[in-house]
């Protein structure tokens, strides 16, 4: 079933029915200002964190309530309906409407009653604040008067959990007062005499305000119960049946903002008007509202602005191939959720908030691979912040505080770390990331002098980027485990499996190996010769053990616990076959061809499904070791066998790696959001966004996927096909082009900024091979091999590859 379409054109998934099997949101705004929205108007919106910054309110697991909602009422027959299908959801047999969901922006348009309404969401670029503009035409041919009633339901205080579970509390800080066309709400008003905003039991007040601009305030309220009143809901709140607001605001219980102006809209007419959202002092508050008097063309050129600024950001790699699945997930949607991750980490959704107060170590440093093809210099901000991030000893703090301080900050060996965070121990991998990150970012601009650059870390002292990446080997070779490969320490990538500290993660050893390979690079650079000759010789003897204990004749095993138990042996009952170990053997470059082709083979016969690659098999219930938390889980659930979707861009990476082009598009496909339009029954999630896991084979909601947008599955996958699919293979001094794509593709193209030059790429296959280079001409000199080196690159390259 399909509830609507990508235009690729204007880069917007458009949503014909609204009634879809889940809210389909989009992200607003910017690190400053985020919001939330979905195709019927519900989300929420906050300040820099959605656990602390809350400024509006939204109820998880509450069908999608509360959220922007305006609604439009004739006041002759007092009919009332929504600008989005819900809250009052008329029947859909005569209310039509589109939402079109695009970059940084949300588009709502319905037709009811002869009334055609256009609502633009969207955060004003570098602003801290929301607009909803509203378009409002009289399709009729005679007058209509209509009211038109705004509502914003903020929090009783910007924790998001005090305002939901701490009532006796936060109920009573909270008042409402109007003037000048907007709400003020504020929390601690009471503190307003005290000297200078001096901070009472450490708070302050707080300002909130919801405002209206391009007409006339008729009515308002302040209080919702006022507003929607008891026994009523967001369907037919009273005040909107009334036709008037009760002109009163809150003072105590529930503040809200609710802005009524009446309009008269002459056939054909169009009114434009807009609501304003934001957490200011009154004074800029006010000002925020005046400056959009203009209402009409003042949001017009903001939307414009925000759209050029996005698809800018976009323009830097675009692909044209025979999928279009294929290319509005890299040229748009994957892309795009790529840089929501890389802002919001893992922290602001419908399914979570950021209970943790920090950024994750492996989290943060994975999501920014997923824009170093498109944005390098933001993504350069993030990798210098994460180096701050890393500890002297060279691991990484599992959880970087949003106050964090490089230099002063206290570490896992220090009990009020741990009391700080919840995180009691280091993990294995955590720095460990830092290596392809680091890498791609210099391959990717060519800019070596980052090895060189100084940065501190994070408890004391500073290094070159290049001593923080030998500490994370010094850190690894300081916690070896039982049989010499790294200890397991907390976790590993998977948070479900506990080795034990002096257990072993297959996992954490082929980063490991790919880790040195990659300093060796670096080591090449710096004329390091002796740190080449070490590195060389822990790697071998890295390779030798993952070689001799790992391999299980067919695949690679999981690990091994601290008590020596072996996880996931070929003959074990549970858990005996593992996607992960399988196609890193492949990306460390560990495994040889025979074998790695083996272990590919295996995953593909005995973890694939329809919607991908399952993370282990069988799921864990009546053999779970003690360290195996998966169990917690459903069958066929998240960490317990289900499709972990971040590791399906490592399948694709690997079968890519070995030139198995076919196999790394069908894996693309199966998880390929888009792929799914037309499945969204089963799916449930958006078809334009990535989840974190859809239910493996083991679940009786087998397809179903979960935990949307914010997932390290965006920046694993973009990696997977931009680097594998499409081989583009940057190195410190040129790029490789090393395809790996389906037989049946006779040509693609690819456009991509590349060190300063742009780079058009053709790809021609008329042998239909899935890999290999033939010939590569660039500017029409033809190259040896498949690698063009950074000299020979022109303002405008005209690159053409033949595939073998
Ligand atoms: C979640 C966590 C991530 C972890 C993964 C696998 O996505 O955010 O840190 O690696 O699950 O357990």
């Amino acid at each position: 079933m399909k509830y609507g379409y990508f235009d690729d054109e204007k880069k917007e998934y458009v949503i014909t029915r609204p009634d879809t099997p889940a809210p389909w949101v989009n992200y607003l705004g910017s690190p400053e200002y985020g919001a939330i929205v979905s195709n019927n108007a519900g989300g929420y919106s906050f300040a820099k964190s959605g656990a602390n910054g809350r400024i509006l309110r939204y109820v998880f697991n509450q069908f999608d309530e509360p959220g922007r909602y305006i609604y439009i009422r004739d006041n002759e027959s007092r009919d009332f309906w929504s600008a989005s299908w819900q809250p009052v959801g008329k029947d859909l047999s005569e209310y039509k409407s589109e939402c079109h969901h695009g970059t940084a922006y949300t588009k709502m348009m319905a037709d009811y009653s002869g009334i055609h309404s256009e609502v633009r969401y969207y955060v004003p670029l570098g602003k801290s604040y929301e607009v909803w503009s509203l378009a409002i035409t009289n399709d009729t041919d005679k007058v209509r008067s209509v009211n038109v009633t705004g509502y914003a339901e903020f929090t009783n205080n910007s924790n998001y959990e005090q305002d939901q579970v701490n009532l006796q509390y936060s109920q009573f800080i909270t008042k409402s007062v109007f003037h000048d066309n907007r709400v003020r709400q504020m929390i601690h008003a009471n503190l307003d005499q005290i000297e200078n905003g001096k901070e009472v039991d450490n708070k302050i007040v707080v300002n909130r305000f919801f405002g209206l601009a391009g007409a006339e305030v008729q009515s308002w309220c302040g209080d919702k119960e006022e507003f929607l009143g008891r026994y009523h809901g967001y369907g037919n709140p009273q005040g909107v049946i009334n036709g008037k607001l009760n002109n009163q605001g809150n003072y105590n219980e529930n503040g809200c903002g609710a802005l009524t102006t009446a309009l008269s809209i002459a056939p054909g007419e169009t009114k434009e008007i807009a609501f304003l959202v934001g957490m200011k002092d009154d004074a800029e508050a006010g000002e925020i509202v005046a400056s959009y008097t203009d209402t009409a063309s003042v949001c017009k050129e903001e939307l414009e602005e925000l759209i050029s600024y996005w698809h800018k950001q976009l323009s830097h790699f675009q692909v044209k191939t025979p999928s279009p699945e294929f290319d509005t997930m890299i040229n748009t949607w994957n892309a795009y959720n790529c840089f929501m991750t890389f802002i919001w980490s893992r922290a602001a959704s419908f399914t979570y908030c950021g209970l943790r107060n920090g950024y994750g170590y492996r989290d943060t440093v994975q999501d920014i691979q997923g824009v170093i093809h498109l944005a390098p210099e933001m993504a350069v901000e993030k990798i210098r912040f994460m180096l701050s991030a890393q500890v002297d000893n060279g691991g990484g703090l599992p959880l970087v505080k949003f106050t964090h301080n490089p230099g002063h900050e206290d570490t896992p060996d220090d009990a009020s770390y741990v009391q700080e965070t919840g995180h009691p121990a280091y993990r294995a991998d955590d720095a460990l990331w830092l290596f392809p990150t680091v890498y791609k970012y210099v391959s990717e601009t060519g800019n070596v002098d980052f090895i060189d650059e100084v940065i501190p870390f994070a408890n004391k002292d500073e290094g070159t980027v290049y001593e923080h990446l030998k500490r994370a080997i010094d850190f690894s070779m300081n916690h070896l485990g039982k049989h010499g490969m790294p200890a397991g320490l907390y976790a590993d990538w998977n948070d479900c499996l506990r080795l034990g500290k002096d257990g072993e993660s297959t996992f954490v050893a082929l980063q490991f190996y790919y880790a040195m390979t990659i300093l060796k690079e670096f080591a090449a650079y710096k004329k390091d010769e002796s740190y080449i000759g070490y590195l060389d010789e822990c790697q071998k003897n890295l390779g030798n053990l993952i070689q001799d204990l790992c391999w299980n004749e067919d695949r690679f095993i999981r690990g091994f616990t601290e008590n020596g138990e072996v996880i996931g042996k070929r003959d074990d009952p549970e858990a005996n076959m593992w996607l992960n170990p399988q196609s890193w053997a492949v990306i460390s470059g560990l495994a040889d061809e025979k074998q790695g082709d083996l272990a590919l083979q295996q995953v593909y016969d005995r973890l694939n499904t329809e919607y991908g690659a399952i993370l282990m098999d069988p799921p864990y219930h009546a053999h779970a070791f003690d360290g195996a938390l998966a169990v917690i889980y459903n069958a066929g659930t998240k960490e317990n066998a289900g499709i972990f979707s971040q590791s399906q861009g490592w399948i694709i990476l690997a079968e890519a790696l070995r030139g198995h082009g076919e196999r790394a598009f069908e894996y693309f496909m199966e998880n390929a959001p888009a792929a799914q339009n037309d499945r969204a029954e089963i799916r449930r999630l958006e078809p334009y966004c990535y989840g974190q896991f859809t239910e493996g084979k083991a679940s009786p909601n087998f397809g179903r996927s979960h935990v949307h947008w914010l997932t390290g599955t965006a920046s694993t996958v973009m990696v997977g096909c931009v680097e594998g699919i499409l081989g583009m293979r940057p190195d410190f001094y040129g790029l490789h082009i090393a395809p790996s794509v389906p037989k049946a593709w006779d040509e693609f193209e690819i456009d991509k900024d590349f060190r300063g030059c742009h780079l058009h790429i053709t790809v021609k296959n008329p042998n239909h091979a899935e890999s290999g280079c033939k010939k590569l001409l660039v500017n029409g000199q033809e190259m040896e091999g498949n690698y063009i080196p950074e000299e020979i690159l022109t303002a405008e390259t005209v690159v053409e590859l033949y595939l073998s």
